[in-house]
Order: structure tokens, then sequence, then C-alpha cells
């Protein structure tokens, strides 16, 4: 009888374990996502470039980028975002619609290599959840 007890509990503690052990790689596939896993639309970039050329090009190249992308690896785009958002264009910070920064950050990693995808990087859904990495 005791053995039995203890088959049942050993049977209950491994079903538990598998459960936290799916719950936990779920939540770790979650927060896995990085800038290369196609994170923003193609239509964004398109929109982005033209966003671009006007307020950002005349202060910075493409290198610039990649090293900024450099020194926000592993950080989550939304904080690149947001410093962008409060200090970009530098002579006139703040003064694009939010649709036009989160285009711009499509445009300039699509720029430096990174895919595009089936799904729109938005600044209210998903852009915590996403890590920058070095391009
Ligand atoms: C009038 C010039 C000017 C314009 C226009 C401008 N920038 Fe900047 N930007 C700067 C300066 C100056 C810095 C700070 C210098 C540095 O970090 O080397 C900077 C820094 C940055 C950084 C680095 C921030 C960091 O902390 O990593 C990013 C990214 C950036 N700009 C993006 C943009 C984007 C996107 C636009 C267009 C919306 C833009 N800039 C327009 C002058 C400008």
């Amino acid at each position: 009888m005791s053995l039995s007890i203890h088959v049942a509990a050993t049977r209950a503690f491994s079903a538990a374990l598998l459960v936290a052990g799916l719950i936990s790689s779920q939540a770790v596939l979650a927060e896995a996502r990085t800038i290369k896993d196609g994170v923003f639309t193609q239509a964004q970039v398109d929109a982005g470039k033209a966003t671009y050329d006007t307020s950002c090009k005349t202060c910075h190249d493409m290198r610039f980028y990649r090293d900024a992308l450099k020194s926000w690896d592993g950080q989550p785009v939304l904080w690149m975002w947001e410093t962008i958002l409060g200090t970009m264009p530098a002579d006139n910070p703040g003064s694009l619609m939010l649709e036009e920064y989160t285009d711009v950050v499509a445009y300039i990693l699509s720029e430096n290599g990174f895919p595009a995808g089936e799904t729109a990087l938005d600044p209210d859904g998903n852009m915590s959840d996403i890590s920058i990495v070095a391009p």
C-alpha cells in the first residue's frame, strides 16, 4: 500500500514538474525574441525611409546606427525607441508622430540587415519583449 502511494505521489510530482517545465519554457520563448525574428513589417520600413530622409539623414549615417545598436545590445527595443523619441531629431526632439518614430526604427533595423516579418513593431504592444542584438 505504501508503495502504491509512493508511486502515485511520484507520478503527481513528475506531472507537476512537467507542467512547470512547459510553462517556464514558454515564458522563455516569449521573452527570447530579438530584432532578428521579423519584428517589423516592410510597410513600416518603406514609411520609415521617407521620414528618415527628411528628419534624420542630415546628422547620421548608417555606420552610426551600427555602433548605436551595438551599444544597445541585449536591451529592449522599446528603450531605444523611447530614447530616440525623447532626444531626436536633436534639433527638434519629439517633433515626429509616434508612428513615424516606430517606422524610423524599423527602417534603421532593416538597413542594418535585420529582416522584416508579418508582425508590425508596436510601442503599445510588443516592443518591451524584443531585445536588440548587435548587427
Ligand atoms: C541635428 C542633428 C541630428 C538630427 C536631425 C538627428 N540626430 Fe540623432 N543624434 C544627434 C546627436 C548630436 C546625437 C548624440 C551624439 C552621439 O551620441 O554621438 C545623436 C544620437 C542619436 C542616437 C544614439 C542614441 C543613443 O543613446 O544610443 C540615435 C539612435 C539617433 N541619434 C537617432 C536619430 C534618429 C532616428 C533621427 C531622426 C528621427 C535623428 N537621430 C536625428 C544629432 C541628430
